[in-house]
């Protein structure tokens, strides 16, 4: 771990910036900064969509051997890691700190303790920089990782927020315009992965080594329930876990990677069948995909499939802009902030933020 010195000393040499917010254009550098979790990361993004550095460090070796991540390791983890992570991001991008027009950092929804220390680094940074602080909802800039590739895709959306901690599927009718319409009744979509992964004994996260297991199984070598299928919007994953743990007790020597392919075509079929029916439903002429599950190849192939069939493109972040990331809430910012969304000094963290949530 390093020392908070870089940052320091960069934010430091700067002056006060006399850059006028209220003109928001392409030309406009937003400072993202993103701690919501176990990724400590920081991003410079011009314009709302020209990524001029991404950096991101992961802490999964510090929770890997308590199978999760620990609140109190996370929240130490971005405090020795954040100064050098936004000094390097800087570096990248080859700007000036001074040239930053705004900071933003995710307020909510995650863990408190984590977001905090993002939070007040980025109000800090703002202070300092004379420039305005702008709060990010981190399920919104999931949506913003996809958009970052396709800036004018059309609206009404359908957005499939598929993470670890989310499973929503969310009309979105123009910029800050969200209705969730569909969403996870108990485990979330990423949560069953790492779930039947660590069953499994497959490594953490389990998403990823879900995944790469799959491609050496037989996705139809174990029947497993599809909940929920032709009833609303809704999804449910805690008897699909269920139902794998039941097999595997009672099939001791069955392959994992057959238990991996089936598991992850029940999850894949059934957000793809609901995804289908919910953009029928609002006329959608996009669908987006987001969050770490939406870096699953077999959900990304079965996604842009049906979109085909259906007529409506389908928009895929790309993968190390599915997991979490602070280019996406660089830009999500850049959009807030081209509204005059901006926090004042004295905004906190809110762990349980919804999507949609009044922020300003
Ligand atoms: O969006 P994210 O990075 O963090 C949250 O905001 O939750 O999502 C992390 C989740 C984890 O559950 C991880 O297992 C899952 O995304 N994930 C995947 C894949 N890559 C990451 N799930 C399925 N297939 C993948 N390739
Ligand atoms: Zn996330």
């Amino acid at each position: 771990m390093t020392s908070g010195s870089t940052t320091r000393s960069a934010v430091a040499s700067v002056g006060v910036s006399d850059r006028n917010a209220s003109t928001v254009d392409t030309s406009t550098i937003v400072l993202g900064i993103e701690t919501s979790c176990d990724e400590t990361a920081a991003a410079v993004v011009m314009g709302g969509t020209d990524v001029l550095s991404s950096v991101v460090a992961s802490q999964l070796d510090e929770h890997a051997r308590f199978g999760g991540v620990v609140p109190e390791i996370a929240s130490r983890a971005h405090l020795e890691t954040l100064p050098q992570v936004v000094a390097e991001a800087l570096e990248r991008a080859n700007i000036d700190v001074s040239r930053v027009d705004a900071v933003a950092a995710t307020v909510g929804p995650g863990l408190v303790g984590a977001l905090l220390v993002g939070v007040s680094a980025a109000k800090a940074t703002a202070l300092a920089l004379d420039v305005p602080f702008v709060g990010v909802n981190h399920l919104e800039a999931h949506l913003y990782a996809a958009l970052l590739d396709e800036p004018n895709a059309r609206f009404p959306m359908l957005f499939v927020l598929v993470s670890g901690g989310h499973t929503l599927l969310v009309e979105m009718t123009g910029h800050d315009s969200y209705r969730v319409i569909g969403q996870t009744i108990d485990d979330a979509a990423g949560e069953a992965f790492d779930k039947v992964a660590r069953f499994l004994g497959l490594s953490y996260p389990g998403g990823p080594a879900i995944d790469k297991a799959a491609t050496r199984g037989k996705d139809t070598a174990i029947a497993l329930p599809r909940a929920m299928l032709n009833d609303g919007l809704d999804v449910s994953f805690s008897g699909l876990k269920t139902a794998v743990i039941n097999h595997v007790r009672a099939n001791p020597h069955v392959s994992s990677d057959d238990v991996a392919a089936s598991f992850q075509r029940a999850v894949v079929d059934v957000l793809v069948h609901k995804a289908r029916r919910a953009a029928s439903l609002i006329g959608a002429n996009t669908i987006a995909l987001g969050g770490g599950v939406a870096a699953n190849s077999l959900l990304r192939s079965e996604m842009t499939k049906a979109g085909e069939s259906d007529g409506i493109p389908v928009v895929l972040p790309s993968r190390e802009m599915c997991t979490d990331n602070a280019a996406m809430i660089a830009s999500a910012g850049w959009y807030r902030l081209r509204r005059g969304e901006v926090m004042g000094l004295d905004a906190g963290a809110d762990p349980n933020l919804k999507l949609g949530a009044g922020q300003r």
